[in-house]
């Protein structure tokens, strides 16, 4: 039994961060990981793996659309499966290993099993119980079963992302149920591939809570690239055999049924949070009805030196919220001012073209009845990503219509997760779209789009 000031359970961007950071402010830390690996879903079987896949079929889609026009000439590649996915797995090793590398750097205890807490300032690891001061819990999500569905999850025919990053080979036809993150990033990586794919969603639009504007331009350019949108549909069953599935669904407008066949489903309607065997319910650590741990402002929960961050608390399951809630519950326990704005956090659907998003909508300003202004640039006057096939999309950026503040951003276009930084430093800064339109940007780069669209919430855009 060894004594610690924290332990983290959970190694995943929340949990291997706040390790990190207690360890740098002198705290004697453990982190608790039952996995082989460390970086939880995150870096095993999540963000970093698919964007291995997402970047391997996009150098193919330009070998087959673009390499011709630059003069680049001879047959396109064709796939490699079984190498692509050993480069998948080559990534994800260099980037375990690298927060086990941080680790021992950082003198942090692996603590090598699933943990569960028996009691306020012990954690069971394995056989062994150890003392903790503080306990972080970030023990992350696990994909939710499909809503109102009767579906049985094999991970070979029926997958979650988990299974649809190792599938045995690309397939002919994929069915993707729900159109939101998952569903789009892993089905244009398959439609890349060759695969047929066919999104079936709920709602009458795609990514919902994404900006109107772009969600359109985003649903055409995904078609354009041979993804099918069967949308307001409610899917009801799963039927699987060993080579197929069938999928049964409502569809909302006339009640009609319809089924669809492919030989693999992903199943992508969103996630939970994963808190099984941790012991919460005796404990007395009050959860949500959704199953989400319940924090007060300063990440702890209803008993007093347990702490819960990321996925398994409210709010956006993002591993850049989770990776903040870590730094800044590591340095309340320290005895500092940890601190996250919840007001700029941006997200990022990683297809190609890119989207990203920061601040508020139109539709939430609206709603709220305030009133904005809006700068809109087009990819299109950008003459780097002319150059570059990447001509799709706009930037929009909102600002107060009396301060000129900036309040939100909408990207769709290339870079699009690299650009909307800028607007989240403007933001943090409480800067206007002026102090952007005259911030001197470098000539060319995307980053001129950001500018322009600065620009048009002013005088107007330049390149329009
Ligand atoms: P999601 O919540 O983004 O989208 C789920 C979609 O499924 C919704 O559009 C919903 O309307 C639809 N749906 C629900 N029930 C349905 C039914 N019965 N039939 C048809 N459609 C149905 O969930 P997703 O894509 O599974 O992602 C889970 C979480 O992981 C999200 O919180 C996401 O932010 C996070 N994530 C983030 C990534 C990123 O930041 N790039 C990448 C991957 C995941």
């Amino acid at each position: 039994m060894a004594s610690y000031d924290v332990i983290v359970i959970g190694s995943g961007p929340g949990g291997y961060v706040a390790a990190i950071r207690c360890a740098q402010l002198g705290l004697k830390t453990a982190c608790v990981e039952g996995r082989d690996t460390l970086g939880g879903t995150c870096l095993n079987i999540g963000c970093i793996p698919s964007k291995a896949l997402l970047h391997a079929s996009h150098q193919l889609h330009e070998a087959e659309h673009n390499f011709a026009k630059m003069g680049l000439k001879g047959k396109s590649p064709s796939v490699d499966w079984k190498q692509m996915l050993a480069y998948k797995d080559e990534v994800i090793g260099q980037n375990t290993k690298g927060i086990e590398f941080l680790f021992k750097k950082n003198k942090i205890d692996w603590l090598k099993d699933w943990g569960s807490i028996p009691e306020a300032g012990k954690v069971t690891v394995g056989d062994e119980t150890h003392e903790a001061k503080n306990i972080i819990i970030a023990s992350g999500s696990e994909p939710a079963p499909v809503p109102g569905a009767d579906v049985t999850i094999d991970e070979e025919v029926v997958v979650t992302s988990e299974g649809a990053l190792s599938l045995g080979k690309v397939p002919k036809k994929m069915i993707v149920i729900g159109a939101g993150v998952i569903g789009l990033e892993m089905g244009s990586v398959y439609a890349r591939l060759g695969a047929e794919v066919q999104v079936i969603e709920f709602l009458d639009h795609i990514t919902p809570g994404m900006d109107a504007e772009v969600q359109k331009q985003f649903r055409k350019l995904l078609e354009k690239q041979g993804l099918k949108f069967t949308l307001n549909a409610a899917v009801q069953k799963v039927e699987a055999t060993k080579s197929k599935a069938k999928v049964t669904y409502l569809n909302r407008k006339d009640d009609s049924e319809a089924t669809a066949e492919a030989e693999v489903v992903l199943c992508a309607t969103g996630r939970r949070p994963y808190t099984d065997g941790l012991g919460l319910g005796d404990l007395g650590i009050e959860t949500t009805k959704g199953g989400q741990i319940k924090v007060d402002a300063k990440w702890q929960t209803s008993v007093k030196g347990i702490y819960a961050i990321g996925d398994a608390i409210e709010g956006p399951m993002l591993a850049h919220k989770a990776e903040d809630e870590g730094m800044a519950t590591a340095e309340v326990i320290a005895g500092k001012h940890g601190h996250v704005n919840y007001g700029v956090i941006p997200s990022v659907i990683y297809t190609h073209p890119e989207v990203a998003a920061v601040g508020l909508t139109e539709q939430q300003l609206k709603d709220e009845g305030r009133a904005y202004k809006v700068g809109k640039f087009s990819f299109m006057g950008n003459g780097r990503a002319k150059a570059v096939f990447a001509g799709d999309g706009f930037v929009k950026l909102i600002a107060d219509k009396e301060t000129d503040r900036v309040l939100g951003c909408h990207i769709i276009g290339p870079s699009a997760g690299d650009l909307i930084h800028e607007i989240c430093v403007a933001m943090e800064f409480g800067a206007s779209a002026e102090d952007v339109a005259l911030t001197c940007h470098a000539h060319p780069t995307f980053s001129e789009a950001v500018r322009e669209a600065a620009l048009a919430c002013g005088d107007g855009a330049i390149h329009m």
